[in-house]
């Protein structure tokens, strides 16, 4: 189903942390059977990690900036993972998600509200979902993991389908 464009919450970008993005694959156990879907992908570095330091199958970034696109396009060819990463340009909400095991996020709370349904009529059960900082209101988190970096302290919550409620 398309939801109107008017519903789109403006996500500026911002992106995650190194060390927060490790952690965020990290505690989802991407490995090797995985297709993670990065939803409001930025510069790629969460689909670019999960393909080159979690081997991934495939990892695939949706962002309606060019700019963006363009860089992590070129941040996925400097790590020679070009090959095992798609990019779209797509409303995060108009992107079939059916075919990933794991979807991260950074957005906003009112845009993963937005998410929510789709998610659970397109999502297999047992796939991960990943959300930096800002949870997924009214759903269950397998895990909550505070993650220090620096002086700044940054939240991961991983949700389960299928185990969410
Ligand atoms: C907070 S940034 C997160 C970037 C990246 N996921 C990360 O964690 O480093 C949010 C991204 O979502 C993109 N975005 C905002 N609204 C969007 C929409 N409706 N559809 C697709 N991408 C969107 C922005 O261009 C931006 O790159």
């Amino acid at each position: 189903m398309s939801i109107p464009h008017r519903e789109v919450p403006h996500v500026p970008y911002v992106p995650t942390p190194d060390k927060v993005v490790k952690k965020m694959l990290e505690i989802a156990k991407v490995g090797k059977e995985d297709v993670v879907y990065d939803l409001g992908c930025g510069d790629g570095r969460i689909i670019i990690s999960a393909v080159a330091d979690f081997n991934a199958k495939k990892a695939v970034g949706v962002d309606l900036s060019d700019e963006r696109l363009k860089e992590a396009e070129q941040n996925a060819l400097a790590r020679g993972v070009r090959d095992k990463i798609v990019l779209k340009k797509n409303n995060f909400l108009d992107e079939d998600v059916s075919e990933a095991t794991v979807v991260t996020l950074f957005l906003l709370t009112n845009a993963n509200d937005l998410l929510k349904p789709k998610f659970e009529k397109e999502l297999k059960p047992g796939t991960r979902v990943v959300s930096h900082e800002f949870e997924m209101r009214g759903w269950k988190p397998k895990e909550v993991v505070k993650v220090e970096d620096g002086n700044m302290h940054h939240l991961v919550y991983l949700y389960v389908i299928g185990e969410h409620t």
